[in-house]
């Protein structure tokens, strides 16, 4: 609340959101004050058990065995490679698919390391405690040290562009406004925070609503329909790559089309709090304690990511790309296991099915980029051959 006073009483939602998330002191990630898991805040994929890092790790091996060629000398060579991950969370999947590299292919892992980009340090340390048990070397960088020396590899940002601030506009009836929040101060209640609809948009956000499909205003938005834009993203992957020589990017998150996403009934956004397991479309409240998070729009996605070099390689629903990876076959080995583990079978078959779940997991898309090489079509997004029809 000081914070706002002193900016004049209000700011964009984009600042509010980069504040609540990101603030080393109040922060819900710059504090590490948020945890990932299913006895935490909330669970993501990797959280639920290894079998989402043991499916996902031979397509990182493909692709870090395309980069590789004849470059990786095998056990005890310097590391020509790395397997970026931004935004590691817990660092539970670098964990995990450290280890699956270093059991399935260790003369790759011999000449791979792992490099976390993570910009808040309360959760950064929970990873250097985490990823002690690592497999393969660990450093930790910024997208602008790695420019500096930018690797060869792979980068996988799990659950990550949801996390980064995004634009909420709002129709008023004759303009899309910037949705800003403001401090108000009610000698009986206190003070509290208020969205409220601020200045007219600027001309390139009205480009973005054009090419977005949003302009002209549709009849069916009413005053008050609000929605969201992600100005994050074409910094976000300029960033990366400048980060990355040569290699794919795996974007793997809440994405929608923009049909469905600026759909007039989705008339409040996709912006959703989470905390304790519980969710909340209220985003000021107990701000600092809550995690905020908005879906992408695929086709804003996919402009940023041409626009900053970065070509697209394939990209498909969640639950395709598992399948295609083998988690039926997965399942059905969990058949072969012990009846003395029971409890655990029947936890891993419900992460799995979890995973795959179209009204859940299961919809997240995975989109693979790649920049600097010529990479074979994804396994996850092949199209069937002749042999597989019929
Ligand atoms: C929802 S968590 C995802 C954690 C992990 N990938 C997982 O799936 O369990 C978001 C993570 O991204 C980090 N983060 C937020 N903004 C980021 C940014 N701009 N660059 C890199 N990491 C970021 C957060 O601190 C947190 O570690």
């Amino acid at each position: 609340m000081q914070r706002l006073e002193a900016s004049g009483g209000s700011v964009p939602f984009s600042t509010y959101m980069e504040w609540v998330l990101h603030d080393p002191h109040h922060g819900a990630y710059g504090t590490g004050r948020l945890r990932i898991g299913p006895a935490g805040d909330f669970a993501t994929a990797p959280s639920l058990g290894p079998d989402f890092a043991a499916l996902l790790a031979p397509q990182l091996a493909d692709w870090l065995q395309e980069l590789a060629g004849s470059s990786c000398g095998g056990l005890g060579a310097e590391a020509p490679l790395a397997l970026v991950e931004t935004g590691p969370g817990e660092g539970s999947l670098a964990l995990q698919l450290a280890q699956a590299l270093a059991a399935g292919w260790p003369d790759l892992a011999a000449c791979t390391e792992l490099v976390l980009v993570e910009p808040n340090a309360g959760m950064a340390e929970r990873q250097r405690a985490l990823l002690q048990a690592s497999p393969l070397p660990c450093r930790w960088a910024s997208f602008a040290e790695l420019a500096a020396a930018p690797v060869r590899g792979v980068l996988l940002a799990h659950e990550v562009l949801d996390a980064l601030a995004v634009e909420r506009i709002v129709w008023d009836g004759a303009l899309w406004r910037q949705q800003v929040v403001a401090l108000h101060k009610d000698p009986a209640a206190g003070p509290s925070l208020r969205l409220e609809p601020g200045e007219p948009l600027e001309p390139a956000a009205a480009a973005q609503l054009a090419a977005l499909g949003l302009l002209p205003p549709s009849p069916q938005r009413p005053p008050g329909w609000c929605t969201e834009l992600h100005p994050g993203l074409l910094p976000w992957l300029a960033g990366a790559a400048a980060a990355l020589k040569a290699g794919p990017l795996l974007v793997i998150d809440y994405a929608l089309e923009a049909w469905r996403y600026y759909a007039p009934q989705r008339s409040a956004g996709t912006l959703m709090a989470y905390r304790g397991q519980l969710a909340s479309s209220d985003p000021l409240q107990e701000p600092g304690t809550w995690d905020l998070t908005a879906h992408l729009c695929l086709e804003s996605l996919l402009a940023a990511a041409t626009s900053s070099g970065w070509q697209l390689l394939g990209q498909v629903r969640q639950g395709e790309a598992l399948l295609a990876l083998g988690l039926a076959e997965r399942l059905h080995g969990l058949q072969q296991g012990s009846a003395a583990d029971l409890g655990a079978l029947l936890a891993r078959r419900e992460a799995l099915l979890r995973l795959v779940d179209p009204h859940a997991l299961g919809d997240f898309r995975w989109v693979a980029l790649a920049r600097g090489m010529a990479v074979e079509a994804p396994r996850f997004s092949r199209e069937p051959g002749p042999s597989a029809i019929g």
